[in-house]
């Protein structure tokens, strides 16, 4: 059937009709908003490269998760920001450590907020890098140690939910092996197990303090000229015992959210990264795009893909425009 008879545009022009049609939805449960807690009291201090992002000492958190709250938020994505650092990153295994405390914390005073903990060394080593260096490489046996050792300190705090972003081939598995081994069968991990080495991340070092001091990522994390190599990262993150699946950047990287979706039916959450996040601030503030608006329509291209869920930094502002459908 064609035109005359078939119009398009008949669904279009009444604003109920149109809302009644459409097929891709975005709901504030969607959303899981990354939170940097650093050490020290009294410190509310904004990330000079994500204008309007902010690293919290844990004295000043009850700020931020009003807000939280208020907005209808349900999840958060914690990243810890420590002072101390060292080779092999062990400082992040601290019971005591600044994450540990930020966990309880959380967990004592907003039991309803559910927390999902990113498990990596980077912020922790002296180096940068997301492990353990031999030969000036990250050795990758080494790495699930600590590894291991720093999920089972996050999830002793509280951790509702591990996310390990390091890369290591065998870590789902690994960390899968001692958190059961400890009695924590029921604790899912949300791999990060399709991560390209991407410039997508440079705001984010600003956040985290995490910059490699020497070298790039590229022997562990993805090249992005590779697309089906995605699927094997995907299928053994499945078969090693990951819950969920995230995947990031999420913006330039729509095609791959699409084929993992098609490929494989587990949840997909998609990571609405740093740059991705810093070039609609930047944009905005100089007034050439409408900030809520294109955000809107980057967060729904990540439904649209197939994302289940988002984490995003724009969580905070966009969700009273999600709960009126505007
Ligand atoms: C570190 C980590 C990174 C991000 C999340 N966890 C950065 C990196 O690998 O350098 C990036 C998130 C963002 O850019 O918003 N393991």
């Amino acid at each position: 059937m064609s035109y005359p008879n078939t119009r398009l545009r008949r669904l279009r022009y009444n604003k109920t009709l149109r809302e009644m049609v459409e097929d891709v939805h975005l709901r504030v449960e969607d959303f899981i908003f990354p939170v940097f807690v650093c050490e020290g009291s009294n410190i509310k201090r904004e990330v000079s490269s994500m204008p309007g992002q902010y690293q919290f000492s844990i004295d000043k958190l009850p700020d931020l998760f009003k807000q939280i709250i208020s907005k209808g938020i349900k999840s958060i994505l914690l990243f810890g920001v420590p002072i101390g650092k060292d080779e092999e990153g062990l400082v992040s295994c601290d019971d005591n450590g600044i994450v540990q405390n930020a966990i309880k914390f959380i967990k004592k005073e907003y039991p309803e907020i559910l927390l999902i903990v990113d498990l990596c060394n980077c912020q922790y080593t002296t180096h940068g890098h997301c492990g353990t260096l031999v030969d000036d490489d990250v050795h990758n046996d080494k790495t699930l140690v600590n590894l291991s050792k720093q999920a089972l300190s996050l999830v002793k705090a509280g951790a509702d939910i591990l996310a390990p972003s390091d890369m290591m081939d065998g870590r789902v598995l690994h960390i899968r092996q001692s958190l059961d081994k400890n009695g924590y069968e029921k604790t899912p991990i949300f791999s990060y197990s399709i991560k390209y080495a991407s410039a997508f991340y440079g705001p984010f070092r600003d956040a985290a303090n995490n910059s490699p001091k020497l070298g790039d990522r590229k022997s562990y994390q993805m090249n992005f000229k590779n697309s089906i190599e995605a699927i094997r990262e995907a299928e053994s993150d499945i078969k090693e015992g990951a819950d969920a699946i995230i995947i990031k950047p999420a913006l330039s990287y729509l095609d791959i959210i699409n084929k993992i979706k098609s490929k494989f039916n587990i949840p997909i959450i998609a990571y609405n990264v740093s740059g991705e996040y810093s070039m609609v601030a930047a944009a905005s503030e100089r007034e050439w795009v409408d900030r809520l608006d294109i955000t809107l329509e980057i967060l729904m291209s990540m439904k649209r893909a197939g994302a289940t869920a988002i984490i995003t930094y724009h969580a905070l502002e966009i969700a009273d425009k999600i709960k009126n459908n505007v």
